[in-house]
């Protein structure tokens, strides 16, 4: 889904590297060891193209030959993973940037309400860092990522952008809503939630394949919802379409 028109801040990714792998991530018969190498591989693809307009600043370098003005980063940036699923991001955003600060925030999101429960913040008084990039594969209501976007902006970060695999257009819209100012960058909009918040197609969830941590039927993404559950995802859906 191209949203791209309606939320100037969102960047879906194009390429083909990354269709392909999403594809491969999306499969239910990935196993977590591969599903790990893929979203490693799919954060960096989608890392540095949402680094692409960070700024720098010039740099004095002795070639071989002669010397030139080469550039470095300006900005001094943070890493924010969101706990667990975030934690699978890390590895490949720190090749790209070894000298980035990470601060994790630990939000697992309520099952009934979907509404994020902050459980881990370590973050010092006042800001470190000027450029923020949330880690989390899955958007999916939007609440965690508003919610981390809320903790960064009180700790005083200049620029957040939030780096995740795929979006619902529901938490697009969301964290839209809520911090026009954030940049979005995804592989994929897909088509919806279902009436559990879980993203469809989507992969599932993200977290557990990952980890391996399957806990049987009762916690599948296809399990029957709660009434209070469909209500939340209900109104988001209205909120979407302006009814
Ligand atoms: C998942 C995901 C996001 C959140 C997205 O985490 O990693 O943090 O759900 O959902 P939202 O947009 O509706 O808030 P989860 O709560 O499953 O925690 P986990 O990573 O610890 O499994
Ligand atoms: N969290 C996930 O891991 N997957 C979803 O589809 C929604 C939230």
């Amino acid at each position: 889904m191209d949203l791209s028109a309606r939320y100037p801040r969102l960047h879906v990714s194009s390429h083909p590297l990354v269709a392909h792998k999403l594809s491969l991530l999306r499969d239910r018969a990935t196993e977590p060891k591969k599903f790990r190498e893929l979203v490693r591989e799919l954060s960096w693809l989608i890392g540095y193209e949402a680094m692409a307009d960070l700024a720098t600043q010039p740099m004095a370098v002795e070639t071989p030959l002669e010397p030139m003005t080469g550039a470095e980063l300006g900005p001094r940036i943070g890493l924010i993973p969101v706990l667990r699923a975030g934690l699978g991001m890390v590895d490949a955003m720190l090749e790209l940037m070894p000298t980035a600060q990470v601060w994790h925030i630990g939000l697992y999101r309520d099952e009934r309400s979907l509404q994020p429960v902050e459980y881990y913040n370590k973050l010092p008084d006042a800001a470190t860092v000027q450029v923020c990039l949330i880690l989390d594969p899955m958007l999916a209501t939007g609440g965690s990522s508003a919610a981390t976007v809320d903790i960064l902006k009180h700790w005083g970060a200049a620029r957040i952008k939030q780096v995740s695999l795929i979006a619902a257009p529901e938490g697009v819209a969301t964290l839209s809503a809520a911090h026009p100012d954030v940049d979005i960058h995804v592989a994929a909009v897909d088509r919806a939630l279902n009436e559990r918040g879980y993203i469809v197609p989507g992969l599932g969830d993200a977290g557990d394949r990952q980890f391996g941590t399957f806990a049987g039927p009762s916690s599948e993404p296809s399990r029957g919802p709660a009434d209070e559950t469909i209500e939340v995802v209900r109104r988001l859906q209205r909120n979407l379409t302006g009814e």
